[in-house]
């Protein structure tokens, strides 16, 4: 996260706005919060140029509540939706879709753990919507281009959303986990176009039918308020750097400088295959275990925090979302390169 949104978030906890009150007790029916709510949605609406047929929402739940809440409202039992499965996240989603209806695969990338992106697969028009994720957090890899089809476009977004220059109006439904590169950890982002709901023939309860929230403004309970208003916080932030297209410049620079670093040492192995490289999240392995754990070591002494990589893949993962500067990366590879000398 930026030191800057740490430093208000801090100072909000203590006197909000000159109010006397702390954002986690003012009212989430308030001018205050309404404020708040209103510069979120605004912001995000204008980093992403969406177009007015697109709601953008602040739901609870997580991304993993996305997984069932997008079928439960799209799509009913006898109907079949398409999803590319592309890794951990991508495939619990298909496992929580298939308890309201059919689905189809149209490619995996399980035969190699999830190391590619398949490019050349059919979706069918039949189809209710297509479900993919655009970059896969735990395997590294990150689609580089929007799927052509005529069915409803749907994308868990939640660890490269606002990283890089999309043409977000494509998109029927977006969604993403607040955390990585919106705000705080407590709240999603769920960018729907309106005419996509409403079609579905079961009774949803409220908090799950997407067209409450729209109608409500995403106050139809208490909303994760001090959430949300990092996340404003988080957005206007990226306003004032320029917006995407200067963050995508920044993550270019961060990523190839990590990947350049990583292909020029024989001593460690990105798992991905190059054109599908995450720009956000960095995976490699050594050969030798024993050399591994010593790096992470060395990682752990010069304050390197969080880089082994998940249980399924094993290695290392550098995350390098919005917020981390360049210079974090320069650290990095200076360390990298030490190593591979005296290794
Ligand atoms: C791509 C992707 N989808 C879904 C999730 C699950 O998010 P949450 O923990 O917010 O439910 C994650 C979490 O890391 C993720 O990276």
């Amino acid at each position: 996260m930026p030191k800057e949104v740490f430093e208000q978030a801090s100072q909000a906890i203590l006197d909000f706005n000159n109010s006397g009150l702390s954002i986690l007790e003012i009212g989430h029916r308030t001018p205050l919060f309404q404020a708040v709510l209103d510069e979120a949605v605004a912001t995000a609406k204008e980093l992403m140029h969406l177009d007015d047929e697109h709601e953008v929402l602040f739901l609870h739940g997580g991304a993993t509540t996305q997984f069932f809440q997008v079928p439960m409202n799209l799509l009913d039992e006898t109907e079949t939706a398409a999803y590319l499965d592309c890794g951990v996240w991508g495939s619990k989603a298909i496992k929580e879709a298939k308890i309201f209806g059919n689905v189809e695969i149209v490619a995996s990338s399980k035969d190699k753990n999830y190391t590619y992106i398949p490019k050349k697969f059919i979706i069918p028009d039949t189809a209710k919507y297509f479900h993919y994720t655009t970059n896969n957090t735990i395997e590294g890899t990150e689609m580089n281009f929007i799927p052509e089809t005529n069915v409803p476009l749907v994308a868990d977004m939640s660890s490269d959303i606002l990283s890089t220059e999309l043409d977000f109006n494509r998109f029927d439904l977006i969604y993403a986990g607040a955390q990585k590169n919106i705000g705080a950890a407590g709240v999603n982002m769920v960018i729907i176009k309106k005419d996509i709901l409403g079609k579905v023939k079961r009774k949803l309860p409220g908090m799950m039918d997407y067209r409450q929230h729209i109608e409500a403004g995403s106050v139809l309970n208490t909303p994760p308020v001090f959430a949300i208003y990092v996340c404003m916080l988080t957005l206007r932030w990226l306003k004032k750097l320029g917006g995407i297209a200067a963050i995508e410049k920044i993550n270019k620079q961060k990523s190839d400088l990590l990947y350049d670093t990583l292909d020029a040492l024989p001593l460690f192995k990105p798992t991905v295959t190059k054109e599908d490289r995450s720009r956000m999240n960095v995976v490699f392995v050594m050969e030798n275990p024993e050399l591994e754990k010593k790096f992470l070591a060395v990682c752990k002494e010069n304050e390197m925090i969080g880089v082994k990589g998940h249980r399924s893949v094993g290695g290392f993962r550098v995350s390098l979302y919005n917020a981390l500067p360049l210079e974090s990366v320069k650290v990095l590879t200076d360390l990298l390169k030490a190593f591979a000398a005296s290794n």
